[in-house]
């Protein structure tokens, strides 16, 4: 199924794979509403795609997810599409773990992604159409030591998705998640060591190539769900 004439919104679009996602989504014909908290990156981003518009700002604010959706409204009459997935990423030992940056990834991963599902799921429930895609982790299925924090707000991204599908099945909504295992972004910046050297992957995924499997998960037709998806590097051991 083409995208032409969707509408889709991307929050995290300043960088990796929702960055990504948002040109594949443009490249398959859809009209997109960027967000993140890069003006620059988002202005760069939106020059490249006709039929968008950005909006700025900082997920761990409340008001931005109904913002987000009445930008979508009032531009292009319509939303379709969200691809819910911005996100940060703390680990630690307990010695050197930063509970305020812990709390601070809660905020974001956890909260404002609930924020921003029932926010559009309550438009789309109105309208009867309309597709969550959640993105979540192979930590959302799996723990490692030092990286329990991360998994537990990719377990909670799991259990909403899970419940909302089951919520909304037989309607005209549906919700996706998707389970990238490592992918070169700017997500583990703060990384000591490189996390490919750490777990020695010797290829991790390329954004490109999370979307890509995101525009299919879009793709599919109203009566077929790709409920989860989850994609590894091929050496990828957990
Ligand atoms: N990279 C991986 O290995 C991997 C694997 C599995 C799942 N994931 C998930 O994929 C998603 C995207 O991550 P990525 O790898 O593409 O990392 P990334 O390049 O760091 O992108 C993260 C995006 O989230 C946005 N963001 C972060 N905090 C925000 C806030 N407070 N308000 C608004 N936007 C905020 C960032 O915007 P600004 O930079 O402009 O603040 C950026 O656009 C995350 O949910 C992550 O958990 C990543």
């Amino acid at each position: 199924m083409s995208l032409t004439g969707k509408v889709a919104l991307v929050t995290g679009a300043s960088s990796g794979i929702g960055h990504a996602t948002a040109r594949a989504f443009a490249e398959a014909g859809a009209k997109l509403v960027l967000t993140g908290q890069r003006p620059e990156r988002l202005a760069d981003l939106s020059a490249r795609i006709p039929d968008s518009i950005y909006l700025p700002g900082n997920l761990a604010d409340a008001g931005l997810p109904a913002e987000l959706l009445r930008a979508a409204l009032r531009k292009f009459g319509r939303l379709d599409i969200v691809f819910n997935n911005a996100g940060l990423n703390h680990d630690g030992t307990i010695e050197e773990i930063d509970i305020d940056a812990v709390c601070a990834m809660v905020r974001i991963n956890v909260e404002a992604n609930f924020r921003i599902a029932y926010t559009v799921l309550k438009h789309f429930r109105r309208v009867d159409e309309g597709h969550l895609i959640n993105c979540s982790s192979v930590m959302g299925t799996k723990v490692r030591a030092t990286a329990g924090a991360y998994s537990g707000t990719k377990y909670a991204v799991e259990a909403l998705s899970e419940a909302l599908r089951l919520e909304l099945a037989g309607t005209g909504v549906r919700v996706s998640c998707v389970q990238p295992g490592l992918v070169t972004t700017e997500l583990h910046r703060e990384s000591k060591i490189p996390p490919a050297i750490e777990r020695n992957i010797e290829r991790p995924l390329r954004a490109e190539e999370v979307a890509a499997l995101v525009r299919l998960i879009a793709e599919q037709p109203s009566h077929i769900n790709i409920a989860r998806l989850l994609l590894l590097p091929q050496d990828h051991r957990i």
